[in-house]
């Protein structure tokens, strides 16, 4: 049995200027009596409802206000980051939903929201009109399709006298969330992830080439969000404009052969398979060395299969979880079914590629969840989202 981790996880909470900012301090206290860690950086304007002095006498932990001041000698804003688990941020006022929103960064609390790997969980609180304003809701839909959560106000009698939503969320919520997303920040660790993303590219000629519109973004993401939650992730991937994600040991190919080659290296320590590529199905049968000339241009280009990559490694499926996509055109559904049983899959993520403007080149996808106990539907969502949620299930699945 491996040794139980008894490092505290810790939480970094930021408080913002808004009323309800005292109910931050049953909050710290709350997260502590879990077991918790909690480091407090407030905005200036939160300093006007509570001071430092209140948290840090909570906390035990000195209290950070300014991008200026050096509690320690390290650079404030990343150390923070960097220790934080999960970043918590209630209450959470419209200006610093907006601000995160468009990625300013004019105190040490935005600054190290952005800094932070962390997963980020919003709590908010205002008037009413300010949370139903559609700027405000924009913003949140914007955090919302880039991973934030959101731990949505309550309804009831606001500080300025109104009735409505804009209540920041009862403690008990705000606590919940957060343990929820601390027992997934580590819960793949020790655990060999294998991604495959991207289309391939099949030569013509040096020049030329049979490919498709797969962005890579799916498994970018995926593999981004595995790494996040503590897996040893090899992502094998064709030509992408993505930058390598952070944590991630990144392998650029080019062709189906060559995504094969660099897939199958990395199987035999993988425990999950997830192979959201779109590999070329068929390659020209031969390459011209040099670049076919305009008028030598051949009638037809013979064309010869690619080796399924996902099925042959499915042959040596062992005790690895597999994860096939099927992106087809109507019934992606019963198309996922097939390839469930004729790869070995445990799951299928399929998608219906006629759907205007999703699935492929998109940042967002709807997909349903096809596994052997049945089918999920899920609605139509951002790409990043959807890797949280399949991870979910990959990991409800390797738990058995
Ligand atoms: O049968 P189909 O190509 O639609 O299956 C799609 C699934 O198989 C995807 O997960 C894709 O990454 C994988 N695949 C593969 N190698 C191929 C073709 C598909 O790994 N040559």
């Amino acid at each position: 049995m491996a040794a139980m981790d008894i490092t505290p996880k810790t939480v970094v909470l930021g408080v913002t200027g808004g009323i309800g900012a005292y109910k931050a301090c049953e909050l710290a206290r709350s997260l502590m009596r879990a077991g918790i860690r909690v480091r407090v950086v407030m905005t200036e304007s939160a300093t006007k409802f509570v001071t430092p002095v209140t948290f840090r006498a909570l906390t035990r932990e000195p209290v950070a206000v300014s991008l200026w001041d050096e509690p320690d000698a390290k650079i404030h804003h990343i150390s923070l980051g960097q220790e934080a688990d999960v970043m918590v941020i209630a209450p959470c006022t419209a200006n610093v939903i907006a601000k995160l929103a468009h990625g300013r960064t004019d105190d040490l609390l935005t600054t190290t929201a952005l800094a932070t790997e962390a997963p980020l969980i919003v709590a908010p609180a205002m008037n009413v009109h300010m949370w139903r304003k559609e700027i405000t809701q924009a913003n949140v839909a914007a955090l919302r399709a880039r991973g934030v959560m959101f731990v949505e106000p309550e309804s009831g009698e606001l500080a300025c006298g109104e009735v409505g939503e804009g209540r920041l969320a009862a403690v008990d919520s705000i606590v919940a969330a957060a343990l929820e997303e601390l027992g997934r920040a580590r819960e793949l660790e020790g655990v060999c992830v294998l991604v495959t993303a991207g289309g391939t590219r099949e030569p013509i000629d040096p020049v030329r080439y049979i490919g498709n519109r797969s962005s890579g973004r799916t498994g970018f993401a995926i593999a981004e969000e595995a790494a996040r939650r503590g897996a040893d992730v090899t992502l094998v991937t064709g030509p992408a404009t993505l930058a390598d994600p952070f944590g991630v040991r990144t392998v650029r190919v080019e062709t189906a052969l060559q995504m094969r080659d660099a897939a199958e290296e990395a199987f035999d320590d993988a425990d999950v398979v997830i192979a959201s590529a779109a590999v070329a199905d068929f390659r020209p049968a031969e390459a011209s060395e040099g670049k076919i000339k305009k008028d030598d241009a051949p009638d037809t280009i013979e064309l010869v299969p690619n080796p399924d990559i996902l099925a042959s490694l499915a042959e040596r499926k062992g005790s690895r979880v597999l994860v096939g996509f099927a992106a087809e055109s109507g019934d992606a559904a019963a198309g996922a079914r097939a390839k469930l049983m004729a790869k070995h899959l445990d799951l299928v993520v399929a998608n219906d590629i006629t759907e205007p403007g999703l699935g492929f080149d998109s940042a967002r996808n709807r997909v349903t969840l096809v596994t052997a106990q049945g089918d999920e539907e899920l609605p139509e969502m951002d790409k990043r989202v959807l890797a949280r949620v399949l991870l979910d299930r990959v990991t409800a699945i390797m738990k058995g």
